[in-house]
């Protein structure tokens, strides 16, 4: 029997930029999902979870999957199929999953699983890609993108794969080129995580929906200059584009790019009152211009802003429910935990789930 473990992750600040080309600021979380694999000597797949029902079973030697309604069996699905198409090793086994992620919570569950499945299959043989991560977070953001029909960027793939111990990434999503920065709070604050548990429906068209709008929006910049990418462009730039609606979409990610670059040096400079106001900001901007947060993220954000023990707080991942992130004080973090849950629930009659945490490994055989 070998166990594996693949964490989940929070982005620390640069949303929805990754598929433009942008910086992001990940890091890798201490919650995520736990494989324990028997490796069979047949050609049976057996995945079932903990906390999902319906297990799946497969024959490792059908020729093609079609993409299931049972949503979450599309991740391992997607995987056997592109390890089938590219040559790669597959192994019988019997897997057993454990999730303390929130599932659709926006904490990269579905990166999570990509990765490791791909991650159990490359260790069953050794395999040589086992040491190129970067290779393996880009193959499960083409599943992601071509199997599961989602098109994200690399940023959830790449921060599960790749995460360090107290470290952040600063991820140049264009280049691939990560820098390491620590995320060190000093013992001064504590990182605070919160689910929502707004479910996120239709995220997936709506999350593709803004990655339309960007392509439009740089289209139209394209005719004037020559760009590769939306975060290439000057907020000057936006003047070229017709539709207001794109003309928002295009601020929200060339402000956003540029508050990562500032976030980054802070986070090095350990400036926390920066680092903060620009969490701040980053939410305004996903609010206002972006228009991915909603009622339960904008109501749970602003409760925290308020309270004396928080310098920074904003939604984390895609939107459209999910998770936010807070900066706080760490000698105050009870009386916050208290003072949000209460407010927060009494609000939106939902029931908020609280977490404290820090920059974790990545995927990993235990
Ligand atoms: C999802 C996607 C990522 C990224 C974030 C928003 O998590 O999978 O690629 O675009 O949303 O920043």
């Amino acid at each position: 029997m070998q166990t594996f473990f693949a964490p989940g992750r929070i982005n620390l600040n640069g949303e929805h930029i990754d598929y433009n080309g942008g910086l992001v600021l990940p890091i890798a979380i201490n919650l995520g999902i736990t494989a324990t694999v028997n490796f069979r000597k047949d050609s049976l797949l057996n995945i079932q979870s903990a906390q999902i029902k319906e297990a799946l079973n497969i024959d490792l030697n059908t020729e093609t999957y079609e993409k299931r309604t049972t949503s979450w069996q599309n991740y391992p699905l997607g995987i056997i199929q592109y390890f089938k198409n590219n040559n790669l090793p597959l192994a019988a086994a019997d897997i057993s999953l454990h999730s303390n992620l929130p599932i659709g919570g926006g904490l990269s569950s579905s990166a999570a699983l990509e990765v490791l499945i791909s991650f159990v299959m490359l260790s069953a043989a050794k395999h040589n890609l086992l040491n190129k991560k970067t290779a393996i977070a880009q193959l499960c953001q083409q599943v992601e993108n071509e199997f599961v029909g989602v098109k994200c960027g690399i940023m959830d793939q790449f921060a599960v794969a790749k995460g360090k111990k107290n470290q952040a990434m600063l991820l140049n999503c264009n280049t691939l080129e990560c820098q390491y920065i620590p995320f060190d709070l000093q013992n001064k604050y504590v990182l605070v995580l919160m689910n929502t548990n707004k479910k996120r429906e239709l995220a997936d068209s709506k999350y593709n929906e803004r990655k339309a709008e960007c392509d439009a929006a740089l289209q139209q910049i394209q005719q004037h200059k020559p760009l590769q990418y939306l975060c290439e462009a000057k907020l000057l730039d936006i003047k070229k584009i017709k539709e207001s609606i794109l003309q928002k979409r295009a601020t929200h990610v060339i402000s956003e790019n540029e508050r990562v670059k500032k976030a980054a040096v802070a986070l090095q400079n350990k400036n926390f009152a920066t680092f903060g106001r620009l969490m701040n900001e980053s939410h305004e901007s996903l609010k206002i211009d972006y228009e991915v947060t909603g009622f339960e993220l904008d109501t749970l954000v602003e409760i925290c802003q308020k309270t004396k023990a928080c310098i920074g707080a904003r939604m984390t991942g895609a939107g459209f429910g999910g998770c936010a992130i807070a900066l706080v004080e760490k000698k105050q973090v009870s009386g916050f935990r208290q003072q949000v849950k209460t407010e927060y629930d009494e609000k939106t009659g939902l029931s908020l789930d609280i977490y404290e945490t820090t920059a974790c490994e990545g995927v990993v055989n235990l």
